[in-house]
């Protein structure tokens, strides 16, 4: 551990990584091997009976994968993590760790559409009820609890209509009821949100998104306290959603410069919300460092910053939309986020294709609606870009 004085940028550059003693290499090396080799059967039994701290097989753990889980821990404030092949792999593992068949799970609405899926489609064979809430007016909340409710699940900043989900009122409502907190961190990085702070239990991320932050590796990671954290590595062994240490090596980088890219990308993020929120061919922003934001004020309170996603609506028809996004030539049309490159997606025929049109009304999806992943360009060059493209319709 680098220690709990040092600032964020000092723990993601060093957090959760030792020096190789046999070489001093710096940087940590990919421990490609799927298996450790022993010298006596005691030595064996005393790692695999956690006696003795050491590595078996890659799919428990591998030192390159459990750098990844020392550093987020310490990014997130929490004592301990578990890295995954995807972000859909940490979220499921995570659900499948604290539910059992019987139970229930509430969560906001506003999700990433495979979350959803999951929920809808994977949970219920299980017999397991889910109930989704509104995002932002927590009464409903209350009134979904059950007897048997076990979860409380929510998305902050919200895909793709960066809604704000208050989580102080969220852990407090869980904590009368007994229930576990576990929010989707995602959108936001550890740099500017730390959900454990706001008294939530568990936090998930898609680290295919800001933490590995360049578009080329797919991951997760789930940070949370160390009992929880031992349940969900018993939970990952069978299920197999381990990463892979070349993989988990992309995602070590791309952790150390976290804090230089989350500013670029906030700054970003508030430039182009800024000059989309005067044109005249956009009737809506939806961007939480907005003052307009109807959140803005709950996200200044938890948030250090407000990322570099930013909703906006066309004023014109679908066709319209998708001739304004196909006439983008800087922002490449790639159904992703959190990266060095802007991408840009319509939500309505990529992430939120498969959410039926009701589910898609509730959320504020309409066929307008364009989301814009900022990267870490220069902002001017990526007006420069969206005025072009608005020209053409
Ligand atoms: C908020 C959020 N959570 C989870 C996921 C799933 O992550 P992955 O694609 O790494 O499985 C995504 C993917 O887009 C996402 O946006």
């Amino acid at each position: 551990m680098i220690g709990k004085g040092k600032g964020f940028s000092t723990k993601s550059v060093h957090g959760g990584e030792e020096r190789d003693p046999s070489t001093g290499a710096v940087s940590t090396p990919i421990y490609e091997t799927s298996v450790f080799a022993f010298s006596s059967t005691n030595e064996l039994v005393d790692v695999v009976g956690e006696k003795k701290d050491g590595y078996v097989y890659t799919r428990f753990a591998n030192p390159t994968v459990r750098s990844v889980e020392r550093k987020m821990s310490e990014l997130e404030s929490t004592e301990d993590a578990a890295a995954f092949a995807s972000g859909m792999a940490a979220i499921s593992t995570t659900i499948l760790t604290l539910v059992s068949s019987g139970d229930h799970v509430v969560s906001t609405r506003d999700l990433y559409g495979g979350t959803l899926g999951f929920f809808k489609n994977v949970l219920v064979k299980f017999g397991v009820g889910v109930s989704l809430v509104d995002t932002v007016h927590l009464g409903e909340m209350r009134s979904a609890i059950q007897k048997n409710t076990k979860v409380l699940f929510a998305e902050t900043p919200t895909n793709p209509t960066l809604k704000i989900v208050d989580l102080p009122s969220v852990a407090k409502l869980a904590k009368k009821y007994g229930l576990t907190t576990v929010v989707d961190s995602t959108f936001a990085s550890p740099y500017n949100l730390r959900p454990v702070e706001s008294g939530i239990d568990i936090v998930v991320h898609s680290a295919t998104k800001y933490l590995g932050g360049h578009n080329d590796v797919t991951s997760g990671v789930v940070c949370g306290n160390r009992s929880f954290i031992r349940k969900l590595r018993e939970m990952r062994k069978p299920l197999g959603g381990t990463l892979d240490p070349h993989a988990a090596w992309l995602v070590l980088r791309g952790l150390k410069t976290l804090g230089l890219r989350m500013e670029k990308h906030n700054s970003n993020g508030l430039d182009v919300a800024m000059y989309l929120e005067k044109h005249p061919k956009v009737k809506k922003v939806y961007y939480p460092g907005l003052p307009s934001h109807p959140q803005h004020l709950i996200a200044e309170q938890q948030m250090k910053g407000f990322g570099g996603v930013v909703g906006f609506e066309i004023d014109g028809d679908l066709g319209a939309t998708m001739k304004f996004v196909e006439s983008l030539k800087l922002c490449a049309m790639a159904p992703t986020l959190g990266g060095t490159e802007t991408l840009v997606t319509q939500p309505v025929t990529s992430s939120h294709y498969s959410v039926g049109a009701d589910e898609r009304k509730k959320m504020g999806i309409t066929d307008q609606l364009v989301r814009l992943s900022l990267g870490i360009e220069d902002s001017e060059d990526i007006i420069a870009d969206l005025g072009q493209a608005f020209k053409q319709i």
